[in-house]
C-alpha cells in the first residue's frame, strides 16, 4: 500500500449490530413469531432444532454492552453502529418507557466515553406488538407512528447523537417479509408489498423532516442493502435492485449508508468463492456499487455493513482487507466514503437463519456467553492503524 492509499485520521472504523440480534429479552413481532406453533412446526418439518431459531437472551448485550464496547475500543474502533429497539421504547401505542430511554442514554454515553462515534439506527426490522396488531407497515398510519417515535428519540438524544440511520434496508426487508415470505409476517402479496413500500417511503420522509427540524445539524442517512447482480445480462436491473428506495426518497437523506455482502449470481450458476452460508465473495462489487452510489446521489457514503459468516475465521481477515481495498479504489476515483462498519461486532441471531451463521469479529459462546476475540479482529485493527495517515 503506497502513501496515497492511506485513509485520513478522521475516517471512521467500527462494527455494527442491531437490537434484536444481540440484546436478548426483546418482546416484539419477531420474538413472538420465533415461538409461534407454525414456525416451530415448520422448523421441525425441515429437521431443524427450534431452540437454535429463538432469539431468547441472544448475546445478552442489553446487560453487557459496556464490556462489549470495551472490546470494540480495545480493537481500535472509533465508531459503532447499533439500533434502538422500538418495542422497548414504546411498548404501548403513544406511551414511552422512560427507563428504556435511559438505557439507550447509557449505551450512547458508554460509546462516547470510549471514544466511539454512535451511529443510531431507528428501525432494524422489529415492531412493537401494538404496531404489528395494527397491521404493521401496511397500516396507512404506520409512517406517522414511526415518525412520532423517531421524533421522540431525536428530542431525547439530539445533544449526543450526530449520525442517524432511519430504516435499515427497507427494500431488502420488504422483499423478505412480503414477497419471498421468509420474514414475519411471511406474506406473499403484491398489493401488501406496494402498500408497505409506500408507507416506508412516507415514514422515512416524515422522520427525516422531524429529525431535521429538531437538529438541523444532524446527519441523517438511508441504509440500503446492495448486491452486485450477475451475469452481465442483469445489468439493466442493477439500479432497481440497489437504488430504488433511495431514489424514491431523494432529497430526504444527508448520506448514503451502503450495506454490501455479496454478488448475486442469478440463474443457478454454482460459484466457488463462497462463505459458509453460500454467499459469493466479490470485493470488486463493493467498489462498483460505491462508485455507482456516488454517481447517482453525490452524497457522503458510509459502508454501514460488510461482513462474512466464517465460524473458523479462515476467510474473514482477507475478506475485510479486500473489501477495504475495493472501497479505497472507489474513494480514489471520487466517492466520498467516510467510514466502514464491519458486520458484526459479535456473533449474533441471524434472523430466520437463527444462531448458525457466525459473522462476529468476536466469537460468542451461547452457553456461557463468553466472548473470544477472533484473530481477524486484530487483523482489522492492524489494517485501520497502518492505513491511517
Ligand atoms: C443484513 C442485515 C443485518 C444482518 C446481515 C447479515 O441484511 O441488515 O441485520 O442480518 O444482513
Amino acid at each position: 500500500m503506497s502513501e496515497q492509499n492511506k485513509f485520513s485520521k478522521d475516517f471512521l472504523w467500527g462494527a455494527a449490530t442491531s437490537s434484536h440480534q444481540v440484546e436478548g429479552g426483546t418482546h416484539n413481532n419477531w420474538s413472538e413469531w420465533e415461538q409461534s406453533p407454525e414456525r416451530i412446526a415448520d422448523l421441525k418439518k425441515r429437521g431443524l432444532h427450534p431452540s437454535a431459531f429463538i432469539s431468547g437472551r441472544a448475546c445478552d448485550h442489553y446487560h453487557r454492552f459496556r464490556e462489549d464496547f470495551d472490546i470494540a475500543q480495545s480493537l481500535g474502533h472509533n465508531a459503532h453502529r447499533f439500533s434502538i429497539e422500538w418495542s422497548r421504547i414504546e411498548p404501548q401505542e403513544g406511551k414511552f418507557d422512560e427507563k428504556e430511554i435511559e438505557h439507550y442514554r447509557e449505551v450512547i454515553k458508554a460509546l462516547k466515553e470510549r471514544g466511539m462515534e454512535p451511529f443510531v439506527t431507528l428501525w432494524h426490522w422489529t415492531l412493537p406488538l401494538w404496531m404489528r396488531d395494527a397491521g404493521g407497515w401496511e397500516n396507512t398510519a404506520s409512517g406517522f407512528y414511526f415518525a412520532r417515535y423517531c421524533e421522540k428519540m431525536a428530542n431525547e438524544f439530539k445533544n449526543e447523537v450526530k449520525f442517524w440511520l432511519i430504516i435499515n434496508e427497507p427494500q431488502y426487508w420488504v422483499w423478505h417479509a412480503y414477497v419471498a415470505g421468509v420474514f414475519p409476517p411471511q406474506k406473499k402479496n403484491i398489493i401488501s408489498t406496494a402498500r408497505v413500500y409506500r408507507n416506508l417511503i412516507h415514514g422515512h420522509k416524515e422522520a427525516y423532516i422531524r429529525l431535521k427540524a429538531i437538529d438541523p445539524h444532524a446527519q441523517i442517512g438511508i441504509v440500503e442493502s446492495t448486491g452486485w447482480l450477475a451475469p452481465f445480462i442483469f445489468q439493466p436491473f442493477q439500479s432497481l435492485r440497489n437504488f430504488l428506495f433511495p431514489m424514491c426518497v431523494r432529497g430526504y437523506f444527508d448520506f448514503f449508508g451502503l450495506n454490501y455482502y455479496r454478488k448475486n449470481t442469478l440463474m443457478g450458476r454454482k460459484e466457488k468463492n463462497i462463505s459458509e452460508i453460500g454467499w459469493e465473495i466479490y470485493p470488486e462489487g463493493l467498489y462498483r456499487l460505491l462508485t455507482a452510489a456516488h454517481r447517482k446521489f453525490k452524497k457522503p457514503i458510509f459502508v454501514t455493513e460488510n461482513g462474512i459468516a466464517d465460524a473458523k475465521d479462515e476467510k474473514r481477515a482477507a475478506f475485510i482487507r479486500d473489501h477495504v481495498m475495493g472501497m479505497k479504489k472507489a474513494m480514489d476515483e471520487g466517492a466520498d466514503v467516510r467510514g466502514y462498519f464491519y458486520w458484526s461486532l459479535l456473533d449474533n441471531f441471524e434472523w430466520d437463519s437463527g444462531f448458525g451463521p457466525r459473522f462476529g469479529l468476536v466469537e460468542v459462546d451461547y452457553t456461557t456467553l463468553e466472548r473470544k476475540i477472533r484473530p481477524s479482529a486484530r487483523a482489522y485493527q492492524e489494517l485501520m492503524q497502518t492505513r491511517s495517515a
